[in-house]
């Protein structure tokens, strides 16, 4: 996610905004840039560079910047590369409006098209900067910053969390916040504000968290809250207690933790920008891909690594069954050396988190060289990966810090619905309601996974008792088999434990063996066309005494005569159920790392990309 710092008061600003940037890169970023009111000249002079911050202090130690008031970001590219243009913060035309922005402005091109039929000039790839062209169109005449800012919000469409200043208001700093958070610091003649608590705690521990179409005016001595209509709200300042490190964990104990809880709302978010209008008409803004190859395609070849090969595994069953395309499933390193047969005729699907997993970019790099064209499915712009590929499906799920992928592994399993619904369209193998009838689904999904989550402290609970089990055995069926080989490795990597995912139907032919008191055994047992079959296998399982964890669908009464150890799931179409699956796999694993003092987000012998064969 980007940063945002801001800040006004009687202190020197540069220092204060790179500090308060060096708290947040945690997030993950790929460029940055600040952003100060020049008090002597009454004019905004910016410094910007993409990389590292570092790349920005040696600018500014060629070049300071002094001031009182300025705006500072931490860029992670969404739309348009991390490019020393794109980076944040924006001008308008005159350079009198400087402002940073966090989240995803779905509606940018239409406003663009418009402003620049009206004249103005942009210069980046990014949606952001026409949010400071539709303040310097209405900040006009006798209209103040804060007016014009309230004007240009209400036509946004999307996530928003900016800071706003101008050359024409020097002593005004100017937040507000739509779907991605914005705090305000309070000091004693200094204001500040930020993405998050990090970046100013080394000058306050008073913190404002603005709500939802929030916006504040901040001097060096008031702080003025109100909604977008201008009516003010009265909110007080919390005193936090955490340290820096817990605040960049926003109070949870790990990354890992963190990252679970933030699926719903990546689930909403991907949901909302790829399903436009009522028409569940599905968008995918850097997929370039021409729909004519598509609709020529003969089979697919998904290749991949680790939860990305789990995640391609679930879209195997996802594409054959919404689009009736032959599918296959490889692990990269296997890829790459074996004799493919693949041509013109195939598309290569690469699902990749961080887009620079070597395996996998040479198993691309073989793919282009026979013919075929590639679709990545990547939470990195701008990565090697999505340089390498003919189109793009990016999974928008933000930095994802623990070395357990979690949130990017459901964010990828979205990406391979939300492409079989679009391919299932344009090929016409899927009807106009049963399109509706699967987005209605999918629209579901976050307040499902919500409900999971209202329950963690019960599953943490049930994980914790079975922590001191030496080995483990996950089981499922059909489109959760993958599911299970995913819950095993989450474990295992964090765990140390040693686990393995088996499909259920294979029991039999070997892994009954290891059954007895001993072995514990995750049994993915959602309501399904298998479900029986499922529920023989624990009949199995239970008569040699092997101790069972059911994940079953809510409501079913049944399953308790198998096993007293249930996590329920929300009821749902069966072809989601992996994305509902995933969070208590995810949490069994976290939970019983943590029991067991095991480094959750940095796993012994374990990179977050392993970018060497
Ligand atoms: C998953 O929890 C692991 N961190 C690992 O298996 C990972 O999924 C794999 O290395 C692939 O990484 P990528 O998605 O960045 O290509």
């Amino acid at each position: 996610m980007c940063g945002i710092t801001g800040y006004v008061g009687n202190r020197q600003a540069q220092n204060i905004l790179l500090n308060g940037l060096k708290r947040l890169e945690y997030r993950g970023y790929d460029s940055s840039g600040i952003a100060i009111i020049l008090p002597d000249k009454n004019t905004i002079s910016l410094r910007k560079s993409p990389g590292k911050i570092n790349a920005l202090e040696n600018l500014l130690k060629k070049k300071p910047l002094f001031g009182n008031l300025g705006i500072s970001h931490t860029r992670w590219a969404t739309h348009g590369a991390p490019t020393r243009l794109n980076a944040h913060p924006h001008y308008d035309c005159t350079g009198n409006i400087a402002l940073v922005h966090n989240g995803i402005i779905e509606n940018y091109e239409s406003l663009k098209a418009i402003l620049i039929k009206e004249g103005h000039r942009f210069i980046s790839q990014t949606d952001t900067e026409v949010i400071a062209h539709l303040i310097e169109k209405f900040y006009k005449n006798n209209i103040s910053l804060e007016a014009a800012v309230r004007k240009s919000l209400k036509l946004l469409i999307g996530s928003f969390a900016i800071g706003v200043i101008s050359a024409r208001e020097p002593d005004k700093l100017i937040g507000a916040r739509l779907g991605s958070p914005l705090i305000v610091g309070v000091g004693k003649n200094e204001n500040f504000l930020a993405s998050d608590v990090p970046a100013v705690l080394d000058s306050t521990k008073d913190i404002i968290f603005l709500d939802e179409n929030e916006l504040v005016v901040l001097t060096k001595n008031s702080l003025k809250i109100t909604d977008l209509n201008g009516s003010p709200l009265s909110k007080t300042a919390v005193r936090i207690n955490w340290d820096i490190t817990q605040a960049q964990k926003q109070g949870y104990k790990h990354f890992m933790l963190k990252e679970i809880n933030e699926q719903p709302a990546i689930a909403e978010h991907l949901l909302k920008l790829r399903i436009q209008g009522n028409n569940a008409k599905i968008h995918f803004e850097e997929q370039k891909i021409p729909d004519e190859k598509l609709k020529k395609i003969q089979n697919i070849s998904i290749v991949a690594c680790g939860t990305a090969y789990h995640a391609g595994m679930v879209g195997k069953y996802i594409l054959e069954s919404v689009c009736a395309i032959p599918t296959q499933v490889d692990v990269s390193s296997e890829f790459r050396y074996r004799d493919l047969l693949i041509n013109e005729n195939t598309l290569v699907i690469a699902v990749s988190q961080s887009g620079e997993t070597a395996d996998t970019l040479a198993g691309v790099k073989e793919a282009r060289r026979l013919g075929s064209a590639v679709l990545s499915i990547c939470n990195v712009l701008g990565s090697s990966l999505t340089r390498e590929s003919d189109g793009v499906v990016y999974t928008h799920a933000g930095p994802e810090i623990g070395v357990a992928s979690t949130k990017a592994y459901t964010a990828q399993l979205l990406a391979f619905y939300l492409l079989a619904l679009y391919l299932g369209n344009l090929r016409g193998c899927l009807g106009k309601e049963e399109l509706e009838k699967y987005v209605n689904g999918l629209k579901k999904i976050p307040r499902q996974q919500e409900e999971i989550l209202k329950h963690q402290n019960t599953i943490a609970t049930l994980a914790r008792r079975h922590a001191h089990f030496g080995s483990f055995l996950y089981l499922g069926r059909n489109i959760n088999y993958p599911s299970a080989l995913e819950g095993a490795l989450k474990l295992k990597e964090i765990s140390y434990i040693p686990a393995e995912g088996y499909a259920a139907g294979e029991m039999k032919h070997g892994p009954i063996a290891l059954i007895d008191e001993y072995r514990a055994v995750v049994c993915i047992t959602p309501a399904s066309h298998v479900y029986e079959k499922m529920v023989s296998n624990l009949q199995e399982i239970r008569a040699r005494k092997g101790r069972i964890i059911a994940i079953a669908t809510s409501g079913d009464e049944s399953i308790k005569r198998q096993t007293k150890e249930v996590i329920s799931i929300p009821q749902c179409e069966e072809i989601f159920s992996p994305l509902l699956v995933a969070l208590p796999l995810q949490l069994i694993a976290y939970h019983i790392a943590v029991k067991r003092g095991a480094d959750v987000d940095q796993p012994r012998n374990l990179a977050k990309s392993v970018t060497v064969e």
